[in-house]
């Protein structure tokens, strides 16, 4: 795997290869790799020639500067994930070197309006600017490509596609499925820092889901009853504050008056001093259709909160067993 720390040498590599006849695929991390990051890394390798990897703690989506010193850094394991999932460059620069005025805020950002005020974005003012500024220049670097990131940070997925297409980005965004462990926690790398019992307790994000989920399935369409049945079962648990559990629209972030067509389910809460997140999608199809019931039966009767869930008139949703990798 060939390190690159230098920006304009990484953008002149980049053109290299693709004037080779390369398909170049970008990973943008934070780095502390897990199985989430190595899962988008080698679908990335399965898809395109050269694979760049970006290891970069980024300073600007961080709202408290404690959280921003304790975030993980092994940059040598990184490297040896990364070569091992088959990225073939490592774009490791200096914050100095992506912001050149640092510590001074740059003078230019990107803010994408009416995704990044709501969930995440309600509590961590100012984050997903940081992210998306960042995400962008990355791009500018990267130039033509396919550029994945999990599902997981469902939100951010959202923010990223939505500043490709408004700028005219030459970059496809591919959103890949959450990795999980066996008993669905979804993988990140604040999961280090959980105790034993809130480990255990953690559980209850992806619960909650299927519970969301199971409620779509018998036919609920209120979003409030969805998101309720969703907050009680977060609250059953002990060691874990609820943040929000919503049912929204997967484009807008916001929930609509009646749940139909693609339909993301969220949830926030904390366990210990911890924040986790998760969430998972479902397409629904429109409420009057006749045939949605039929089917929406065959899926009950056969669905397991964990399978793959067909609802109403809409296709089988393939997006499960769900996204990974990624977010602080
Ligand atoms: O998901 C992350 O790790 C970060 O938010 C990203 C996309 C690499 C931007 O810093």
């Amino acid at each position: 795997v060939r390190v690159i720390d230098d920006p304009a040498a990484l953008a002149g590599h980049l053109d290299a290869r693709r004037g080779a006849g390369d398909r170049v695929g970008l990973v943008p991390t934070m780095g502390a790799l897990h199985a989430g990051h190595r899962s988008l890394i080698e679908r990335a390798a399965a898809e395109c020639d050269t694979v760049v990897v970006t290891l970069f703690v980024n300073p600007l989506q961080f709202d408290d500067p404690a959280d921003l010193g304790a975030y993980p850094r092994h940059p040598d394991r990184d490297r040896a994930v990364a070569a091992q999932a088959g990225a073939t460059v490592l774009f490791a620069p200096s914050v100095e070197q992506m912001y050149p005025g640092h510590p001074a805020p740059p003078a230019t950002t990107v803010h994408v309006t009416g995704l990044t005020d709501v969930l995440e974005g309600a509590s961590r003012p100012g984050h997903f600017d940081g992210v998306a500024t960042v995400v962008t220049k990355l791009f500018a670097l990267a130039g033509r490509c396919r550029a994945y990131f999990g599902e997981k940070d469902f939100q951010q997925l959202a923010v990223v596609r939505r500043l490709a297409a408004d700028l005219s980005l030459p970059v496809e965004v591919v959103g890949c499925p959450t990795v999980r462990e066996p008993d669905g926690l979804a993988l990140s790398s604040r999961n280090a820092r959980l105790t034993d019992a809130g480990r255990e307790a953690a559980a209850v994000l992806r619960r909650a889901l299927d519970v969301g989920l199971v409620s779509l399935l018998a036919g609920e369409r209120d979003p409030d009853r969805v998101a309720g049945v969703m907050a009680d079962t977060v609250m059953d648990e002990r060691l874990v504050t609820l943040d929000y559990a919503v049912a929204v629209d997967a484009d807008t972030l916001r929930p609509p008056v009646t749940l139909h067509g693609d339909i993301r389910l969220l949830v926030a809460a904390r366990v210990g001093g911890v924040r986790l997140i998760d969430n998972d999608g479902v397409r629904l199809g429109p409420p009057s259709d006749p045939s949605a019931e039929a089917r929406r039966s065959a899926s009950l009767a056969g669905a397991s909160p964990a399978g793959t869930v067909a609802v109403g008139g809409g296709e089988p949703d393939t997006r499960r067993p769900e996204p990974a990798g990624g977010g602080v």
